[in-house]
């Protein structure tokens, strides 16, 4: 593992701890620290503005783990997203600061910003593709020049997705082209929700997409080449034979992390790209109405500031209870689990992918525990870990990188694998 100084005390350190995701992220970390070899040698603290909120998180931690010494033995840093030097000492005293503190639009990049400059690794849970995709244009080659990685959407956006193909490639006899996935998430008597702060992550997020065309151009990129016969989109909504309910495009940030991932492992690896197109199931023709009289609602208001306050005050009500100020109940989250299923096709080995169409299929699954805050503390806190321990394996010496780009030649597929989130084959043809 990277060694820790009297300097830089801790491997780890949870900013935002006290927020919602922050407190599972916090157990998670303090799980990992007791398996660690010696018990004890992952060194970590906690982070946020306020000492008192740290306190009362690491009491209830100790009392849900049973562990009392997480009240005396792990230490609080006051730091502020607002005071930069606050930041700055921060960063100063972690190898690697995962930060929980969202919507990273409005919060992220001081916090990227201080990472950089004082010498720490960053990595967050951020689906957000406007905020990614900008801290790779401004901070790659900072981060490059000074040997720091910044490592985005390290949560269920979008490590099931973006690693889930990387596992199919290396599953796949041959040179895979394109993969469709299809998620299912399925809930127990109470349902499935999110907590706030991903609906308002969700609402300023759609109220700013054009900016995102801006943003793409000033990469200057040229268009990744199709292989193999191109994939035709399906509708904006179609019954799917897959999931056996009706089903609609992914609307998170998957594709466009995977398609970050492809285009890296294209130019610096010289790997054939997949062409991706998500899905996800949402359920009957009741939940269909539901689902188009809510999208429309949410498409109108998200465009006037009336509408974004109304629907940032109020959303368990415009987001038909999907989204509350109190997330959702410990019951709703040990019931709910997910599944990220993966129909890859392309040509055999020997087969010259520019001649005919695809000859050979697979089809892979991710699967795992409730996704947005089991599943994403898992992973999370696994690529944390990783990046302690394989830290050269990692590309070049630093950068701004998406998850598959970072760990495509670490062992983070099989760690995760051997914690909450399962990668299997189900078939090949
Ligand atoms: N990728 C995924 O699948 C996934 C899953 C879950 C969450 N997320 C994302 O994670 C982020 C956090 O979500 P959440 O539900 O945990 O949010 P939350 O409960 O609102 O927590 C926000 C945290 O940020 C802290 N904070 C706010 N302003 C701050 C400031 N000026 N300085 C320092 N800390 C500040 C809060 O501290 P106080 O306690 O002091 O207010 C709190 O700890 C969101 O962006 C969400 O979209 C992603």
């Amino acid at each position: 593992m990277a060694a820790v100084t009297p300097s830089r005390p801790y491997h780890i350190i949870v900013f935002g701890a006290t927020g919602f995701t922050g407190q599972f992220v916090v157990e998670e970390v303090a799980r990992c620290a007791a398996e660690s070899p010696g018990g004890s040698s992952l060194k970590w603290a906690v982070a946020g503005r306020s000492r008192r909120r740290l306190e009362e998180v690491l009491k209830q931690a100790a009392g849900r783990l049973s562990m009392p010494e997480l009240k005396t033995e792990i230490e609080i840093i006051v730091a502020d997203v607002s005071i930069e030097e606050s930041l700055a000492i921060m960063c100063q005293q972690g190898v690697v600061i995962l930060n929980c503190v969202g919507p990273y639009r409005f919060y992220g990049e001081p916090v990227v910003k201080a990472c950089v400059e004082n010498g720490a690794h960053y990595i967050d849970i951020c689906g957000e593709p406007q905020f990614l995709e900008r801290m790779q244009l401004e901070y790659h080659t900072k981060a490059l020049d000074k040997g720091i990685y910044v490592i985005g959407s390290c949560g269920f956006d979008s490590i099931p997705a973006d690693l889930g193909i990387l596992y199919t490639q290396r599953q796949f006899k041959g040179t895979l082209t394109a993969v469709e996935s299809f998620l299912n998430i399925s809930s127990g008597p109470q349902g499935s929700s999110g907590h706030d702060a991903t609906w308002q992550s969700a609402v300023y997020g759609f109220a700013d997409s054009g900016s995102l065309r801006q943003l793409r151009k000033k990469f200057g990129h040229k268009p990744l080449p199709v292989v193999g016969a191109k994939v035709k989109k399906r509708g904006l909504l179609f019954f799917s034979k897959e999931l056996q309910q009706y089903a609609i495009p992914f609307m998170g940030s998957d594709p466009s992390v995977v398609k970050r991932t492809q285009r890296f492992l294209y130019e610096e690896e010289q790997q054939s790209p997949v062409q991706y197109t998500a899905y996800v199931g949402v359920g009957g023709l009741f939940s269909v109405v539901k689902l188009f009289c809510g999208g429309l609602l949410f498409w109108f208001m998200v465009k006037f500031s009336l509408g974004r306050r109304l629907l940032t005050m109020f959303p368990s009500f415009f987001s038909f209870g999907m989204f509350s100020k109190t997330g959702p109940t410990m019951k709703q989250i040990e019931d709910t689990c997910f599944s990220l299923t993966f129909y890859g096709e392309g040509y055999s080995e020997g087969t010259d992918p520019s001649q005919g169409r695809p000859n050979t299929k697979i089809c892979t699954q991710v699967m795992g525990a409730e996704p947005g805050y089991v599943a994403t503390v898992s992973a999370m806190v696994q690529a944390a870990v990783t990046l302690l321990n394989e830290l050269h394996s990692l590309p070049r010496r630093g950068g701004v990188y998406t998850p598959g780009a970072a760990f495509h030649k670490t062992s983070l597929i099989e760690r995760l694998h051997n914690h909450s989130i399962k990668f299997s084959v189900r078939n090949r043809e």
